[in-house]
């Protein structure tokens, strides 16, 4: 069966013919294209989060993507491929998602002394399962507003307040999470819909509700 690609360049979108094997990842069809496409990638195994891209409309991993399973789902033969809209583009396919990294320096999250040992293993180790890939983003309508920093930021911080030994350290993530988080997020949970690692993001976001937002509230009314 043969296929149609439409491939985001730039500005404009380039349409290609494809009539090979349909049971292979995206990652296998842009590089049997035959056409220079740059893109980004390093494991090829869904563990690094490098390939995400929006492949018919949707944020994903284009290693972990199959194309038959695209088209599947699809009235047409044609499978469309553009690159993550909410960062700047590099060339192509490929983007600059360093933001990411930015936003978890300036939102401290590190941890400043020894582990407490972890009450909830599992919760840490969903948390744990973040790539980074910017998926996440990519899906969530308030990305790209205000100093909003992403759902990457609660899902890395609700696994370090519970391990951070440090009072000062745990406070200040905590006014991190209030400042450039909690008045953002309109709970659309987009970002579980996408996140290719299945992160209940829900429960990341909670959590840290419950341990700072909510907290600072009671005290508030006390006082
Ligand atoms: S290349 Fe690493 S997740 Fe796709």
């Amino acid at each position: 069966m043969s296929i149609k690609v439409k491939i985001k360049m730039g500005e404009n979108y380039q349409i290609f013919e494809y009539g090979g094997d349909l049971n292979i990842p995206v990652t296998t069809l842009i590089e049997r294209l035959d056409y220079p496409i740059e893109y980004s990638c390093s494991c090829l195994q869904g563990l690094c989060g490098a390939c995400a891209m929006v492949i018919n409309s949707q944020p994903k991993l284009a290693c972990k993507t199959f194309v038959n399973e695209e088209i599947m789902t699809r009235e047409y033969e044609l499978i469309t491929i553009e690159p993550l809209s909410k960062f700047p583009l590099v060339n192509d396919l490929k983007v600059d998602r360093s933001v990411l990294h930015d936003v978890m320096k300036d939102c401290e999250q590190w941890l400043e002394s020894d582990a407490n040992v972890s009450d909830d293993l599992n919760f840490d180790y969903e948390m744990s399962m973040c790539l980074m890939c910017g998926c996440c983003t990519e899906a969530c309508p308030n990305y790209g507003f205000d100093d909003f920093v992403g759902t990457q930021v609660a899902v890395s911080a609700s696994k370090l307040i519970s391990l951070e030994s440090d009072k000062d350290h745990t406070k200040s993530i905590k006014k991190k999470y209030n400042d450039h988080f909690y008045p953002h997020c309109l709970k659309t949970l987009a970002c579980e819909d996408v996140c290719p690692m299945k992160i209940p993001t829900q429960r990341a976001i909670s959590k840290m509700n419950r341990k700072s937002v909510w907290k600072i509230w009671q005290i508030i009314k006390r006082d």
